[in-house]
């Protein structure tokens, strides 16, 4: 089995994207993210974090928001409108989840559509199911960069997807199935998944689960995604992160993502490149 290190493809994806940055600053325009937090989700402080420091490595201009805890959401509707008014904001980030007062559709409904670089505005969820552009959603973009890296032709492949999610599941099985895979959209309540995951070339995990799908469960030859990241801690009380596949019971696979190492780090990468894509699009007016 191959591991497809997410890492070094992460590294050279934020590089191209840094000469991006450099071109697009010669002529005028500086790539910037606007980053919306509120409160103090512990892994949402540290998943802002990264992506604020792998914008500044890359070039882009970022722009923390931090809101407290008890904001409503008229408060935030009112920045994510300023925010689009801001000439110097090319793509807006409000990092999920948001607290139980602020419903987080009519947050998303508000992003402009052309600077929502999560890819989760209607407009560009109805863009992607029609095959018609638009900014796609970072985890899947990088799972689909993970993926070409390990296979050319994907006409006719099965491909199983476990987890229905908008940020995931839904979204990267609109992907494999635009490459003409034969896509199985799999859940908490599907019966049988074993065995549906047993006929699978490649297995996209994001369920959340750790360590779900056992090597048992893989076809020898498939290639296996893995997007779940569970922080666990062993019986020594050390914090460690889980995937939702058993690594190390993969070697029958034909190549497979570590957690950590793998999907995480090309999501943000893959927001530095929907980023500038806003940017270049707004450049182009
Ligand atoms: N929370 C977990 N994943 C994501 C993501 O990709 N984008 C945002 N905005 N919030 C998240």
């Amino acid at each position: 089995m191959t591991p497809i290190d997410g890492r070094a493809m992460a590294r050279a994806l934020t590089d191209r994207i840094a000469a991006d940055v450099a071109a697009l600053v010669g002529d005028g325009i500086r790539p910037g993210l606007a980053v919306v937090l509120i409160g103090n989700h512990a892994p949402s402080e540290v998943y802002v974090a990264r992506k604020i420091a792998e914008a500044a490595r890359a070039g882009i201009a970022s722009f923390e928001h931090r809101l407290p805890a008890d904001t409503d959401e008229a408060a935030l509707l009112a920045l994510i409108a300023r925010l689009n008014a801001d000439r110097a904001v090319h793509g807006i980030l409000v990092q999920l989840p948001l607290p139980p007062q602020i419903d987080a559709a009519r947050v998303l409904d508000a992003i402009a559509p052309a600077k929502d670089v999560d890819g989760f505005h209607p407009v560009n969820v109805g863009r992607l199911s029609t095959g018609t552009g638009g900014l796609v959603p970072c985890t899947p973009l990088g799972c689909m960069m993970l993926l070409d890296s390990v296979i050319d032709d994907y006409r006719g492949l099965n491909a199983v997807v476990i987890g229905k999610s908008n940020i995931v599941g839904k979204p990267v099985a609109m992907l494999l199935l635009e490459r003409e895979c034969t896509v199985t959209v799999t859940h908490i309540a599907t019966r049988g998944l074993p065995e549906i995951v047993r006929a699978a070339d490649i297995v996209v995990a994001a369920a959340g689960a750790p360590r779900l799908v056992r090597g048992d469960w893989v076809k020898p030859g498939a290639v296996v995604i893995d997007v779940g990241i569970t922080r666990v801690t062993d019986t020594a009380g050390k914090a460690r992160l889980v995937g939702d596949t058993a690594f190390d019971e993969l070697g029958h696979a034909r190549a497979a993502t570590p957690v950590p190492g793998g999907v995480g780090p090309m999501t943000i990468a893959c927001l530095l490149a929907n980023t500038v894509r806003a940017a270049e699009a707004a450049g182009r007016g």
